[in-house]
């Protein structure tokens, strides 16, 4: 199976040792959940697949080849507060022709058309394209996050914190989108978050991440039989955070 192969990652600022050999795969088609508690390295590891940031030492493989010959356009990422990254200034319409630009120059009628259909897609009216892209919602900042990315056509998407700051009908939402996209444009996901139940319920494949090391992976049926005490008592704190929302 096609894969992105973490091997012997190593990441180290200042002395500290932030990311620490680290080895899994994510594989191609599937969707890859890694959960830790906040300061584990998470958002670290994210940096570095896309190459923001360099490690210290191992190396990552994508489908076979290093980064530099891995075409930029098939990995793409939604960070956490993905308004944070748009210009606050722009309207919708310039939010999503900024991608035409960068990439398609010499298709653009035919990607503009594609991008009026992906508003239908995901229910975003195309008479608020002129409105200023901080009118938005969060569920509506996310769904057009993804239309500008998938007219870059990537084949995997990675996610920081996807649901974070939506409320229990948008994050139900936001499931069924991930999933949706996932089957039918067979975008394989690599999805971070510190919520077991995101991540159990999201997941073909879940890696846990405990102060910059993995500790457990398996399948989606991990928490329910967890091997180490870092897992039981997520699962644990996990419980009592859902019986004080009662
Ligand atoms: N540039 C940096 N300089 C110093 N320490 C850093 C730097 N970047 C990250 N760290 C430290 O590395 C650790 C991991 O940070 P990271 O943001 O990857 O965690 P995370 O798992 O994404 O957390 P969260 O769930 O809160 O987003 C933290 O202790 C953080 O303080
Ligand atoms: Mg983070």
């Amino acid at each position: 199976m096609k894969s992105i192969k973490i091997k012997n990652l190593n990441y180290e600022i200042s002395g500290i040792k932030i990311l620490e050999d680290i080895n899994f795969n994510i594989y191609k088609e599937k969707i890859s959940g890694l959960i830790g508690t906040s300061g584990s390295g998470k958002t670290t590891l994210l940096h570095i697949l896309l190459g923001l940031i360099k490690q210290s030492s191992g190396e990552i493989i994508y489908e076979g080849l290093e980064k530099k010959y891995f075409p930029k356009n098939k990995l793409q990422a939604i960070f956490q507060d993905p308004i944070s990254y748009f210009n606050p200034n722009f309207t919708l319409k310039e939010i999503l022709l900024e991608p035409l630009e960068i990439y398609f120059k010499n298709e653009f009628d035919k990607k503009w058309n594609l991008a009026l259909e992906y508003l239908d897609y995901f229910s975003i009216s195309k008479s608020s394209l002129n409105q200023n892209i901080k009118n938005f919602s969060g569920g509506e900042i996310q769904r057009i996050s993804f239309i500008r990315i998938l007219l870059i056509e990537p084949e995997w998407i990675l996610m920081d914190e996807p649901i974070s700051g939506l409320d229990p009908i948008r994050r139900k939402d936001s499931i069924s989108l991930i999933k949706k996209i996932h089957q039918e444009k067979k975008i394989s996901f690599f999805i971070i978050s510190h919520d077991l139940d995101f991540i159990s319920e999201i997941s073909d494949f879940v890696f846990v991440m405990q102060k910059g090391k993995i500790i457990e992976e398996g399948d989606k049926n991990l928490f329910q039989n967890p091997k180490t005490n870092f897992v039981k008592e997520l699962k644990n704190s996990r419980n009592l955070e859902n019986l004080k929302k009662v």
